[in-house]
């Protein structure tokens, strides 16, 4: 395993949508092994590919139950509301309240190609979105000020 490098904001790979992974090679463990080691060096809860740089559907979440590894996930299901402040690894000191969904359920598939759904709730259902956000170029400002904007009106 190794550390990879985080991206942080102001890096356009950051912005872009990312391709779903088509065949789940080892390179596509090591990339997991090393995310998930790298998350937990940066006392993280969660890490999408894109924040190591690379355009891929894979995300990596722990909130402290134990690695979650999701391939091509996506959210089936969303109800209910929380707000807290999130952060990002990408936007490191900087904390913002934002309002998330309570429950969320996800389908994905795992490193050996069989696809799961999981649900989550709380801090869980909150990374789902931050998350899955990020693979298709959404970081967690954009939608704090999109939130501010709408309390406004
Ligand atoms: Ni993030």
């Amino acid at each position: 395993m190794a550390l990879r490098k985080i991206v942080k904001l102001g890096d356009e790979v950051l912005r872009k949508k990312c391709k779903p992974v088509t065949i789940i090679d080892p390179k596509i463990h090591a990339l997991l092994d090393d995310m998930a080691e790298t998350l937990h060096a940066a006392n993280g809860v969660g890490l999408a590919a894109p924040q190591v740089g690379l355009l891929k559907r894979i995300v990596i979440i722990d909130i402290g139950e134990g690695v979650i590894e999701l391939i091509n996930p996506e959210i089936l299901s969303a109800s209910g509301e929380q707000t807290d402040d999130e952060g990002c690894l990408s936007i490191p000191d900087r904390w913002l309240p934002v309002t998330r969904p309570n429950v969320v359920e996800v389908r994905a598939v795992n490193r050996y190609g069989k696809s799961f759904t999981m649900k989550g709730e709380g801090l869980l259902a909150r990374a789902f979105c931050h998350e899955i956000d990020h693979l298709n170029g959404r970081m967690f400002i954009d939608v704090y000020k999109e939130q501010q904007k709408e309390q406004k009106k």
